[in-house]
């Protein structure tokens, strides 16, 4: 096949929100326990974070990091979290059927992200046991400098200064009846609207995200939005998106890979849904407000599969249990690679996001208790989308591509890419291969008041779709130079570039 990609200077989306590159840590399985921590490693430090961990969250390039979850929150008693360990008490997580021994809680969190490069911390507040008044007292814990019980408990507990939380989510999926304290959109709306204006009467520079839809084929979908920003508009500044995506089985027991390689389309479409709709609640209510999105929980999750079942039993309440363990594939990564494009694509609307998680759950990043730490699959397209990204503007990007017919979402192109002009005049395109069989020769049409002379490219492809990064065998698959890249020898302006893309591939191109 054959693909291009023409882009202009002039014609740009937005700037690159730091933000685009957050991920997520949820108390959940070992995504904390034996992952973010786990005192007496031997890597630990004297808080018991793994620092061959802070090492790869690093290199990952993870800005905003959510916290602390996800279902969890919403059972969540954060007081639990603070104060001496040794008075902590240990309690059930409804949400993932385990033990919650409460050792590592807002102080830690926000020292490890101290330690692991100065991260954003964007909090979430429980909406389905906790209420008004724990969210409130909460920021006031955070927030407020001195001279009151929390604020003074804060410091107690050893932090002096404020944490100064600018993002904070109003709940977690209240939309989902698996959600603790599961809620209709009309009551969601109404408590969300007043924690939304009574946490503002505290700290009037908070950024608020309200849940939108926790899945884009949710029933609710589209009328859950509609009610939830009808009633918080003025005061929220993000709405939500969270999709995970799979292959999924097919009745002759093989994997449905065509559609699955093209669950950017169905991204893109969920975005620009929601986008519709917050635009159409800005017109409805006059407003001069502009509200975003947050697509606060995005990944490849095999959520069907055995290491996504809870722990069973009234007597079984396992501590860091493993769960949502997936072991990342090339074709995992390929997709993966495809949501970060479109999530670039939309970076007018979707102002953050969140790889949901950042260890050992559904994550970039691995762990053995005790043991190494190393790269998914997924890793390497991340780490690389946000070194090259960050601090970029999207280009407009107009794309000639094939089509293929997939079962899930009809005829979509073989290709998506987009362009990214760093602040330094360089240009980064990402693009994918959707295609299960055929390699495209793709050409990229540079600005023409750019002069670029290098051109580099790094692909990931394996002609083994299945092979997978593991303890055993920890670099099997990762990024390689694509060879292919050079400028067009039959074009004397130096302005295009040809890459061979191949199969079910994802690449980055950069061009000096
Ligand atoms: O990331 C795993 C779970 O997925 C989160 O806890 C929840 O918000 C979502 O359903």
């Amino acid at each position: 096949g054959k693909a291009r990609l023409v882009v202009d200077t002039d014609f740009t989306v937005a700037p690159v929100n730091d933000r685009l590159f957050g991920s997520f840590v949820e108390h959940l399985g070992r995504c904390v326990y034996t992952g973010l921590y786990e005192p007496g490693h031997p890597t630990a430090d004297e808080n018991g974070f793994r620092g061959d961990v802070i090492d790869l969250v690093k290199e990952l390039g993870v800005t905003t990091i959510r916290y602390p979850g996800g279902n969890f929150v919403s059972g969540y008693r954060w007081q639990d979290g603070v104060g001496p360990k040794e008075e902590r008490p240990r309690r059930l997580d409804l949400a993932w059927h385990s033990t919650e021994t409460n050792e590592f809680g807002l102080h830690e969190m926000v020292k490890w992200l101290d330690k692991a490069g100065g991260n954003e911390l964007m909090e979430a507040v429980n909406l389905g046991t906790g209420g008004l008044q724990g969210a409130l007292d909460l920021l006031e814990y955070s927030n407020v400098p001195q001279g009151t019980e929390l604020s003074d408990r804060r410091r107690a507990n050893g932090a002096e200064d404020p944490f100064n939380i600018r993002m904070w989510c109003l709940g977690n999926e209240m939309d989902g009846p698996w959600q603790i304290g599961h809620k209709s959109a009309e009551d969601y709306g109404t408590l969300a609207a007043s924690v939304a204006a009574d946490m503002r009467m505290i700290d009037p520079d908070v950024e608020l995200v309200v849940c939108g839809s926790s899945k884009h084929e949710m029933p609710t979908f589209g009328s859950w939005e509609e009610t939830v920003l009808e009633k918080t508009y003025e005061n929220v500044d993000f709405v939500s998106c969270h999709a995970y995506y799979h292959p999924e089985m097919q009745p002759d027991g093989t994997r449905d890979m065509k559609s699955f390689l093209a669950s950017g389309v169905d991204m893109d479409n969920f975005i620009k849904e929601v986008a519709s709709t917050i635009s159409a609640t800005k017109a409805r209510l006059k407003s001069d407000h502009d509200v975003y999105i947050s697509f606060d929980e995005w990944n490849v999750w095999y959520i069907n599969d055995e290491p996504s079942k809870n722990p069973e039993g009234i007597g079984n309440w396992p501590v860091a249990p493993r769960l949502l363990e997936d072991v990342y594939s090339v074709a995992d990564a390929v997709v993966f690679g495809d949501l970060l494009i479109t999530l670039l694509k939309n970076a007018d609307r979707v102002h953050a996001a969140s790889l949901a998680q950042l260890v050992n759950v559904i994550a970039p990043i691995m762990t053995e208790p005790g043991g190494p730490a190393w790269k998914q699959s997924t890793f390497h397209p991340f780490a690389l989308t946000a070194r090259l990204a960050k601090g970029g503007t999207v280009l407009e990007p107009k794309l000639a591509s094939d089509t293929y017919e997939t079962a899930k979402y009809g005829e979509v192109p073989t290709i998506n890419s987009v362009a990214v002009r760093g602040a330094d005049g360089s240009m980064s395109v990402f693009v994918v291969n959707r295609s299960m069989d055929e390699a495209t020769e793709f050409e990229v049409r540079l600005p023409e008041d750019g002069s670029f002379s290098a051109v580099t490219a790094w692909t990931l492809h394996d002609d083994d779709l299945s092979a997978r990064n593991t303890l055993d065998d920890p670099e099997r698959v990762t990024l390689h130079a694509n060879e292919s890249a050079a400028f067009d020898a039959s074009d004397d302006s130096g302005h295009v570039v040809k890459v061979s893309l191949p199969a079910a591939s994802w690449t980055a191109i950069q061009v000096r």
